[in-house]
């Protein structure tokens, strides 16, 4: 069985939470390459989405392994090392509770692990997103693996047709449930569409049982009882065979959709998908963005990575974020733009009300 793990965290920003910098980047090559030469990992590949690091890593020691997650929490440190050398934006944002940013949400890491059977031909897509949260994965998981009218093999494709079992995380009330599509669809989009609260954390085929995707949610259901907010989050979704074809995959991004966590953690915007090199998200912090990076696995080789977005096909979504930014922006303090009182990760309410509660009287 082969496992492929993905741990992210943002451990400084270079400018602001715009981007990273290559020190970063090129630090956790060199550890990532140790611990392939030293056989922990098959392969590996280092990349990063705005401020956000991310290790993509195959290995055969399953999901939650001591080594490897020690192996990301090591490098994760040393590359904070590097981060304060630069003084580099929130160096240890999401490690060290000291490490104030300004954002006091979010101590970290994010993972999305799955272990599977490599199949004679095993095209995966690691989706990674910056100023959003977990639950930005709801509405494109929801397209790929029970919307006909996106993946068109859950119609005309006999090892699709019975639908995909969806597993979905309360992230507030710390529990899960199993729903399946399509039966179940109706019950399951009451959950879905409230992304803040419930989160799909693993989808698998109803043909086999067989993993499809996995998304970074563990933090969030970690924390009991305490909702722990926009996380930036992975997603890695297996393609082709008995899953949709890559395109049905990456179809759902041709929409904009709103997701939560634009500047501050505390806006809605567009989701807008882009190539590796487009993943800066500078105005206003933003918009959110979202990459594609797309592997054949070749026993437990990462060949690739693809940058799935870059392709023009994907212009009229990027130019649609646009305008919907631009729109929203127009907002400015107002919802649906801010997010309600109790989701933003920053507030002044409780100082305002300090100063002023006495001044509010019986209606
Ligand atoms: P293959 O028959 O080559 O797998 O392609 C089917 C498909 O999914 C193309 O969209
Ligand atoms: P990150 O969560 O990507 O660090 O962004 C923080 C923020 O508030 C940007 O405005
Ligand atoms: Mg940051
Ligand atoms: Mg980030």
């Amino acid at each position: 069985m082969l496992t492929l793990s993905v741990i992210k965290a943002d451990i400084g920003g270079y400018v602001g939470h715009t981007n990273i910098h290559p020190d970063l980047l090129e630090k956790a090559q060199e550890m990532l390459a140790k611990a392939k030469s030293q056989r922990l990992l098959i392969d590996f590949h280092a990349t990063h989405v705005g401020d956000d690091l991310q290790l993509i890593m195959t290995h055969e020691r399953g999901d939650e392994d001591e080594k490897v997650h020690k192996l990301a929490f090591d490098i994760f440190m040393a590359c904070t090392e590097v981060a304060r050398g630069l003084k580099l934006y929130g160096a240890g944002q999401d490690l060290l509770s000291e490490a104030f940013s300004g954002n006091v949400r979010g101590m970290g890491p994010g993972v999305a692990e799955m272990t599977f059977e490599e199949r004679p031909s095993e095209p995966v897509i690691v989706f990674m997103a910056d100023k959003t949260s977990a639950g930005a994965w709801n509405f494109p998981l929801y397209k790929m693996f029970a919307d006909p009218f996106n993946t068109a093999g859950l119609v005309i494709s006999d090892s699709l047709h019975q639908g995909f079992a969806f597993e979905i995380q309360d992230v507030k009330g710390h529990k899960k449930i199993t729903l399946n599509g399509p039966e179940e669809i109706y019950d399951m989009l009451m959950f879905l569409g409230a992304p803040s609260r419930y989160a799909v954390k693993r989808v698998m085929s109803r043909s086999n049982n067989d993993i499809a995707a996995v998304s970074s949610t563990e933090r969030l259901a970690e924390v009991a009882g305490r909702y722990v907010g926009k996380d930036d989050p992975v997603c890695v979704v297996r393609c082709q065979g008995n899953f949709p074809a890559v395109g049905e995959v990456l179809e759902p991004f041709a929409l904009p959709f709103t997701v939560e966590g634009w500047m501050r953690g505390s806006h809605n915007g567009p989701l807008m998908p882009v190539g590796f090199k487009q993943a800066t998200p500078s105005r206003f912090d933003g918009p959110p963005r979202v990459i594609a990076a797309g592997f054949q696995i070749a026993n437990g080789k990462l060949v690739g990575p693809r940058d799935m977005f870059d392709d023009p096909s994907f212009d009229g979504a990027r130019q649609q974020a646009n305008v919907i930014a631009d729109y929203l922006r127009q907002h400015g303090p107002f919802e649906p733009h801010r997010l309600p009182l109790d989701e933003m990760e920053y507030t002044t309410m409780s100082g305002i009300m300090r100063k002023l509660g006495n001044r509010f009287s019986d209606l």
